[in-house]
């Protein structure tokens, strides 16, 4: 049996775990970057497992150095984007995902950043770091009310935007979704209401992606879509980058085609567009969304789980779909 090749440290727990496999182990040294490509190439060769994350190209050039001994990839994230899995099927590597276990805490940061582009908590704190002279004003930082009727529009009501919709739902916002759970009972439960996508961008206060990155969902999001939003409503981003067209975000934050957008990941990661540093109506997070200990830790078992059970022979648990 080969190696497990694992791309970065992760969180202790999941480290525990990752040690009980017993498998020989190659982790690359830097636990804050990812390793540098040749670098990579080197560490799978002979390699049976690998336990990547979305910062690895997993692919053609990589499985080649990793050679014919490669049994599985456990990507330890729920998006997959970064795998090529066709070329995985084709030679018979099993590539896994970690779905379910960060839905709640990837919803607690979408949600957190519904709140703080609406109603401008990350500019109130710049503004009170700046030294500014200031006094309790009726119009000082007034923004969106969440709870007086706004509606929230959920672009791809799977796992994480039903984990969102039920926070909005508490919150007493109107829920507009996109997706086929949109008509599911669950839904409908929470008082979702299934809609198309541009219905949901004209009628939503607060627009927010959960839809996977694929080609039809690439620019999903560009300058015709952000100008059918009122010029009062926010966009949130937890999903991946690519979904928005950044540079028309840019320019519609600049312009007031929109009021405001919360960003946790971004088009060419880990670099946001400069256009979006230079302006107050932004949050900007660096892909934080599943940053919680317990959810990392729990990612990184079911990865590890996913590794045991491959080389078992036995069933992936959470083999990526298609
Ligand atoms: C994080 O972005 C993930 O896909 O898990």
């Amino acid at each position: 049996m080969g190696h497990l090749y694992l791309s970065r440290e992760l969180t202790p727990g999941a480290m525990d775990a990752v040690r009980s496999l017993g498998l020989p182990l190659v982790v690359h040294d830097d636990p804050d970057r990812p390793p540098p490509r040749q670098r990579l190439l080197d560490d799978v060769r002979g390699a049976s497992a690998l336990i990547t994350l979305l910062t690895e190209r997993v692919d053609d050039e990589l499985f080649d150095a990793a050679g014919p001994g490669l049994r599985v990839v456990a990507n330890c994230a729920v998006g997959y984007d970064n795998v090529s899995v066709d070329a995985a099927r084709a030679r018979g590597i099993v590539v896994t995902n970690t779905p379910g276990v960060l839905d709640e805490s990837t919803a607690d940061v979408a949600f957190g950043l519904v709140l703080a582009t609406s109603r401008r908590l990350v500019e109130a704190d710049r503004f009170m770091r700046s030294g500014a002279e200031w006094v309790w004003g009726p119009q000082l930082f007034v923004g969106l009310d969440l709870s007086a009727g706004a509606t929230l529009g959920i672009v791809g009501l799977g796992r994480i935007g039903m984990a969102v919709a039920r926070r909005a739902a508490a919150f007493g916002m109107r829920i507009l979704a996109t997706g086929s759970r949109a008509s599911s009972a669950e839904a409908h439960a929470l008082g979702v209401q299934p809609a198309d996508l541009s219905r949901l961008l004209a009628e939503s206060d607060v627009v927010t992606l959960h839809c996977p990155l694929t080609p039809q969902t690439h620019h999903l999001i560009g300058a015709q879509q952000l100008a059918a939003m009122k010029p009062t409503a926010h966009l949130v981003n937890t999903a991946r980058g690519p979904v928005v067209d950044e540079a028309a975000l840019v320019h519609a934050l600049e312009r007031g085609v929109i009021a405001g957008a919360g960003l946790d990941v971004y088009e060419d990661e880990p670099r946001p567009h400069p256009g979006l540093l230079a302006l107050d109506n932004v949050v900007l997070l660096p892909h934080i969304a599943s940053a919680g200990r317990a959810t990392r830790d729990a990612m990184g078992k079911l990865a590890v789980d996913n590794v045991r059970a491959v080389l078992a022979g036995d069933p992936p648990l959470t083999p990526v779909p298609g």
